[in-house]
């Protein structure tokens, strides 16, 4: 495995795969890897000749009053982690490699960027589609993976993919879950027990959508109404969105029977945590 930190370091190493006619797979992370990143590891190393992997916590998708200072990072783990999966790269960039004084462009997805997390954290899909197309751009894989953990982020860079024309493959994989059903998350690190234990009302809120949806409710005032009721009863939580809406356009929907997103922010204490369910006509898709 080799670990590569510098960008012209990076394009030479690249082209010579290339010439080589190796597939690329990649996966882009902030790092502090878990068993979500790992299964995205995992479909790239079989998908592909080369499994390269990114870890770089991006500051231009973290809003100024968010963690990006103390975000966990931990770069020796992750390494060992990704050498045991059989990862032939990891591109570890500083801040000055990817953004050098003076970086001025950008990219922004309109419309689909201001809903969801991007109403409540503005720019910060504008910092993901400039960091992910930056790396595009450098590593030029076959096939990217994404998790269906940030279920707007995957909507969001497919349509950047599709719009910009990029001989890119978007692969996006199932979330993974802790046994009690929290989705894992780098930032469940900040969560202390009382909030660990508060948080499970997330997985439970969208299990109560399950069984509403079995018994026949597909209105979404409905059901967003009992999500809310849910959540609010437990008072170590506070909502920032419940929203549910069309897989397309993330516009609100009256009633889950196509393409549906139910998608939730919610913060313990001072940590935000999301999740999400996604129907694919009408269907659960697990
Ligand atoms: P990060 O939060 O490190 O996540 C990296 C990838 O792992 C993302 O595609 C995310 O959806 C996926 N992932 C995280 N938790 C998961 C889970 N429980 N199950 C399945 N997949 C999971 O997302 C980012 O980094 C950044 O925005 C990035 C794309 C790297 C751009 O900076």
């Amino acid at each position: 495995m080799e670990i590569i930190t510098t960008v012209p370091e990076l394009q030479e190493r690249i082209m010579n795969w290339e010439k080589a006619g190796k597939t690329i797979g990649f996966v882009p992370t902030m790092g502090y890897l878990h068993e979500g990143h790992l299964s995205l590891v995992r479909g790239a190393r079989r998908g592909n000749d080369i499994a390269a992997v990114s870890i770089f916590v991006n500051p231009k998708q973290f809003g100024p009053a968010e963690d990006y200072n103390v975000y966990p990072r931990d770069f020796n783990r992750d390494a060992a982690l990704l050498e045991k999966e059989g990862v032939d790269l990891i591109f570890y960039p500083s801040v000055n490699d990817m953004y050098p004084a003076g970086y001025k462009t950008y990219v922004k997805v309109e419309d689909l960027e201001n809903k969801l997390c991007g109403s409540s954290r503005p720019g910060h899909f504008r910092g993901v589609c400039t960091v992910v197309l930056k790396l595009f751009n450098l590593i030029r894989p076959d096939e990217a993976y994404f998790g269906w953990k940030d279920a707007q982020q995957v909507i969001i860079l497919k349509k950047m993919v599709e719009d910009l024309n990029l001989p890119i493959k978007i692969r996006p994989m199932p979330l993974i879950r802790e046994k009690d059903g929290l989705a894992l998350s780098s930032r469940n690190i900040y969560l202390n027990q009382q909030e660990r234990k508060a948080a499970l009302v997330l997985y439970r809120s969208l299990e109560l959508v399950e069984s509403l949806i079995k018994d026949g409710e597909r209105r979404a005032a409905k059901i967003r109404q009992q999500m809310i009721d849910l959540i609010s009863a437990e008072p170590l939580t506070r909502i920032d969105y419940v929203e549910i809406v069309d897989f397309q356009t993330l516009d609100p929907l009256e009633a889950i029977e196509g393409d549906a997103l139910v998608a939730l922010a919610v913060y313990l204490g001072r940590t935000r945590l999301i999740d999400n369910l996604r129907f694919i006509s009408g269907v659960i898709e697990k």
